[in-house]
């Protein structure tokens, strides 16, 4: 009964009262369940089970292992890439490359731990010779991306690098514009900030890491997350 206010139970008293009152006799209730929607674990489980042994695209038949995406379930926080890379292909892991170990420390300067939070991809294979996806190879895909945020439903997304974001927002972006500020994807803030790889390239330039590390402490701000003691460790 917890959860339920008292003034409540008196009106249900009430009204099985009354019933009785009128002449019924017995009153069948259906199975109590835990809930009655699927968990987000299951859907996530029916989602990969709908990709199945995908051929829906060309990206397909390059593959080594399709990328689903991993992290918690009940994540408050998702990270989306582009797509896989050489290392990711090969583990069926996403962002677990050079770019990847980037992510998890930014992950973690952000006080979380990766197993916390959930990454995924708008696409699930590995593009040749890592080229940006192509439209139709985004469209056949991002359903899926689509199905995973709304089992997941975290409170905020991180878009990382164009291609995610334009993919997310449904409209080709530039990261100069368009990161550092708040957008929306199915009504759930989006954070667009820099690609990882693309902070690798740039690496000897503070700038590109100081201003990721802006976007990303707006985002712990919303989730009331305080970093790590280290600050910007990307
Ligand atoms: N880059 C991405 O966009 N995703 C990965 O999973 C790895 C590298």
């Amino acid at each position: 009964m917890n959860g339920i206010p008292y003034d409540n139970l008196l009106e249900i008293r009430g009204y099985i009262g009354y019933l009785l009152n009128t002449g019924y006799s017995e009153i069948v209730l259906p199975a109590l369940q835990d809930s009655e929607e699927p968990n987000s674990s299951a859907l996530l489980a029916s989602i990969r089970e709908e990709i199945g042994d995908c051929r829906r695209c060309p990206l397909s038949e390059g593959r080594t292992n399709l990328v689903f995406g991993e992290g918690s379930p009940l994540a408050r926080l998702m990270f989306v890439g582009e797509g896989p890379g050489a290392s990711e292909d090969r583990e069926g892991r996403p962002f677990v490359g050079r770019a990847g170990q980037l992510l998890t420390r930014m992950i973690k300067a952000m006080g979380l731990e990766r197993s916390e939070v959930y990454i995924a991809n708008v696409v699930k294979c590995r593009p040749p010779s890592n080229r940006d996806p192509e439209q139709s190879e985004i469209e056949k895909c991002f359903p899926f991306l689509r199905e995973q945020i709304k089992a997941i439903s975290p409170e905020v997304i991180v878009g990382l690098g164009r291609v995610a974001v334009s993919s997310l927002l449904g409209r080709k972006v530039s990261m100069g514009r368009t990161r550092g500020n708040f957008e929306y994807f199915d009504g759930i803030p989006l954070m667009p900030t820099y690609h990882p790889a693309f902070l690798l390239r740039k690496e000897h330039e503070r700038k590109w890491k100081a201003e990721a590390w802006e976007d990303l402490k707006k985002v712990m701000a919303i989730l009331d997350l305080h970093a790590d003691g280290h600050g910007d460790s990307t």
